[in-house]
């Protein structure tokens, strides 16, 4: 039996992957942020040389890395970079998540692939960035996720937008803000998927997303209506100068040849790339 090992399991994408790899039959082991740091100062650590190591650590809001930088760079660059430091020292494969916010603005309507250079525009773009080139170091794959959807989780962002428009709320929503969206458990299958099918190749990177793109409000509105909800709450959001320095226009591709995941979330094809 593999063993798949889940450094930051205490994150969102890391349970649900726990989930699915055990449902493969991996054999899961998750460390959590102490038990981390005891396997990275462990003298002679217990682990299995055929392990996978998957990292999704990170710091992960926005927000709290523009006003935590330092905080940022330790968990998105500087621990990445001992992981897989660690890995490649025990000749173990890894893969370190990152995102597709390493794309920033873009002034033209394309959407980056994997080949494509990385111009990100927030900190915390910068510091997965730093993160992606910190792991690729230490011969690490780098796995690129679009933005995840769960409405019924209001951790995340679109759970909490579902929360209000359930509420009676009304919402504003970007019209210039674009991603290829899959559910967190659509994306740990497609993780898998990406672990199993680049075993062999040469690439560093991967850029795994659904197969679909829509901006944020024509997101909203899909995940409303497959509930239930009223539609009409939802209106365009118009940004400020502020905001618009901190968003993310453009999410990213999967090149050509490389993984998509399966997605319901536009179950009948509209909006299909
Ligand atoms: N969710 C998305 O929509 C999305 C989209 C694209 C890419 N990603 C990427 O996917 C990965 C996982 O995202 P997520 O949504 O699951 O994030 P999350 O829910 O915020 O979880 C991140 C986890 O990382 C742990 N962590 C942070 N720094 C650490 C460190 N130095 N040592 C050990 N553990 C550390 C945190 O531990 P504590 O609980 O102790 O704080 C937390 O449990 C991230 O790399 C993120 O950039 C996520």
């Amino acid at each position: 039996m593999e063993e798949l090992i889940l450094v930051g399991a205490n994150g969102k994408v890391a349970k649900r992957l726990a989930d699915a790899a055990a449902h493969r039959g991996f054999r899961v082991v998750a460390l959590n942020r102490s038990e981390c740091a005891r396997l990275l100062d462990a003298e002679h650590p217990h682990i299995h040389p055929d392990s996978i190591v998957v990292n999704c650590a990170g710091s992960t809001n926005t927000k709290f890395c523009e006003q935590n930088r330092g905080k940022a760079v330790e968990d998105n660059v500087i621990f990445a970079g001992a992981i897989s430091k660690f890995c490649e020292q025990r000749g173990l494969r890894c893969y370190y998540l990152s995102t597709e916010t390493v794309f920033g603005k873009n002034s033209s309507f394309t959407l980056p692939t994997e080949n494509d250079t990385p111009f990100p525009h927030t900190w915390y773009g910068a510091t997965k960035r730093l993160g992606e080139l910190a792991s690729a170091d230490f011969a690490a794959k780098v796995i690129r996720l679009p933005l995840l959807v769960d409405i019924d989780d209001p951790e995340t962002v679109f759970g909490k937008l579902i929360n209000r428009l359930s509420s009676g709320f009304p919402i504003k929503c970007s019209k210039i803000c674009y991603s290829t969206p899959v559910t967190y458990a659509e994306a740990a299958e497609g993780i898998l998927d990406c672990v199993n099918q680049t075993n062999h190749t040469d690439a560093n990177t991967f850029h795994i997303t659904g197969s679909q793109y829509a901006n944020v409000y024509e997101i909203l509105s899909r995940l409303s209506k497959n509930r239930g909800l009223n539609t009409e709450l939802i209106g365009e959001f118009c940004h400020d100068q502020d905001q618009i320095q901190l968003l993310l226009r453009f999410g990213g591709l999967t090149s050509t040849n490389r993984p998509i995941i399966h997605s319901t979330i536009f179950e009948d094809n509209a909006n299909a790339m």
